[in-house]
């Protein structure tokens, strides 16, 4: 695929001008100067502006055309009343791509200054992240040019935002959470470049296992194209995508952010249907899931296990799995055999297998064992339950030992219940590469994803 020049400009600049960079730290302007410079960028950095001599140890430059050296990226962040003349100076220069953070565009029905904002570009050849923009972050080279969080946890996911709220939020959580990412895009009015141009560029990035997006609306006619191009992307990667404005409400309240036509829910449906790509309804959802496909192996198959010390979280972990269409494995004799060795005698060794509130970390490391040797099993699901006898932290580092010694042959998802040492374990968890969720739904839910989408592979290339 023949990458347009502006768009890997935008992902892996080699020199950035920030026009509007400014002197005091309280603005916008100065913030994403000192996120480019803290978050460790290595490329060359020019601040231009054109009352200021030195910008946080830079020297400063009247307009981009003064700046002697090629410059791949500008960001604007200066008013919108100068923003066409800074970009025609940008154009000038031979920039490649703008990245206009500056609001009171085609959101507020200021569509004229948008489209000449766009005519500049397509005159010079620029393409344009934008306007009304938080940034662009891009962690493989500690690019953040946002004005959100210095820092962010790097790792496989990228998350493509038509809210900027939500992109800054999601940057401090990437700590919190243990959500590791590549990029996060801030969409904002889609001027020129859109959802599609960035998760085609994200979809043949080797720092990027999934893409995720926050979606409010397409532009209108642009719908058949999102189609073709999504289901050729949605082959080489997995796509989640939250699409916001479904209500009456929701929809004028996304014309009003971002000069969106939310447009009708059924045909967002049907094109995400056609085009592979995976809908979420909540963002804890698309977060869920995407952590398991950042992190687990595509299953080699249907049949999935649940193994648990309570009776109760195993019900609804079924229940779940049925809602969602994961096949529950019956085990052969031979199979429930070897689990009955991994419990006490009034344990259930059929599925889900049950530990029993007497299982400590032994328990669990042969019956996971045993589930990783079975060829009969290709998904693995396993629960806990807070009990004084088993401390969470300590099974967490049993379950990521065992996970080890079989290489992170088998999808594995973990779902616990408990007060905060649960919460400890679960962190554990993730850091070591295996997603654990706060219950046994939440983990069967993030499996039943990873599941669809390798069915959506096994028959395109099947
Ligand atoms: N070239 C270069 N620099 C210039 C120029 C120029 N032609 N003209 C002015 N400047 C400088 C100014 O001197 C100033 O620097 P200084 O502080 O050192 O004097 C700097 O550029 C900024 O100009 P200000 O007039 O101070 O503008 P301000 O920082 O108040 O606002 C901004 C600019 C941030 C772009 C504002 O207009 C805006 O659009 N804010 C909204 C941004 C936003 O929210 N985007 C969407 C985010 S998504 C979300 O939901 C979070």
């Amino acid at each position: 695929m023949v990458v347009d020049e502006g768009v890997r400009a935008l992902f892996n600049p080699r020199s950035i001008a920030v026009i509007g960079a400014s002197r005091h730290p309280g603005k916008i302007g100065y913030m994403i100067l000192k996120n480019i410079l803290d978050y460790g960028y290595k490329g060359r950095v020019y601040p231009v502006n054109p009352k200021a001599d030195e910008i946080l140890g830079l020297k400063a430059y009247k307009r981009v055309s003064e700046i002697p050296d090629e410059v791949d990226m500008a960001v604007i962040v200066v008013p919108e009343k100068y923003v066409l003349e800074v970009a025609e100076d940008a154009g000038r220069k031979g920039v490649k791509v703008l990245v206009v953070i500056t609001s009171g565009f085609a959101e507020v029905g200021n569509v004229e200054a948008e489209e000449k904002l766009v005519e500049i570009a397509r005159k010079y050849g620029m393409r344009v992240l934008g306007p009304n923009i938080f940034g662009i972050a891009y962690t493989p080279i500690n690019l953040n040019a946002t004005f959100g969080p210095r820092d962010l946890l790097k790792g496989p996911i990228a998350f493509i935002s038509q809210s900027g709220a939500l992109g800054i939020a999601l940057m401090g959580w990437t700590i919190m959470e243990e959500i590791g990412v590549s990029a996060i895009v801030s969409m904002g009015n889609m001027s020129d470049i859109d959802v599609v141009d960035a998760a085609e560029y994200l979809a043949d990035d080797p720092n990027t296992k999934v893409i995720t997006i926050y979606l409010e609306g397409l532009k209108p006619g642009t719908g058949r194209r999102f189609v073709e191009k999504m289901r050729s992307i949605t082959r080489r990667k997995p796509v989640i995508v939250i699409k916001a404005g479904r209500s009456r409400r929701g929809a004028m309240a996304a014309a009003s952010h971002t000069g969106s036509l939310a447009g009708s829910d059924q045909l967002y449906s049907a094109a995400f249907k056609q085009s592979g790509v995976l809908r979420a309804y909540t963002t804890d959802d698309m977060f869920d899931w995407a952590r398991v496909f950042a992190t687990q192996p595509l299953p080699g198959g249907e049949e999935t296990i649940i193994i648990t010390n309570g009776g109760g979280v195993g019900v609804l972990a079924t229940d779940t799995a049925e809602e969602h269409s994961v096949k529950l494995l019956d085990p052969s004799p031979g199979l429930k055999e070897k689990f009955r060795e991994t419990m006490p005698w009034f344990g259930s060794p059929k599925n889900p297998v049950d530990l029993t509130g007497q299982a400590v970390e032994e328990n669990y490391a042969k019956a996971l064992e045993v589930a990783f040797e079975s060829d009969e099993i290709h998904n693995i699901v396993i629960l806990y339950c807070r009990t004084a006898i088993l401390d969470p932290r300590s099974l967490a580092d049993t379950i990521v030992e065992v996970v080890k010694k079989y290489g992170n042959s088998k999808p594995v998802v973990v779902g616990m219940v408990g007060g905060i040492d649960t919460y400890e374990a679960m962190r554990k968890l993730n850091q070591n590469g295996i997603p654990a969720y706060f219950g046994a739904e939440r983990a069967v839910a993030a499996l039943a994803a990873l599941i669809k989408y390798y069915r959506y592979i096994s028959k395109k290339h099947g």
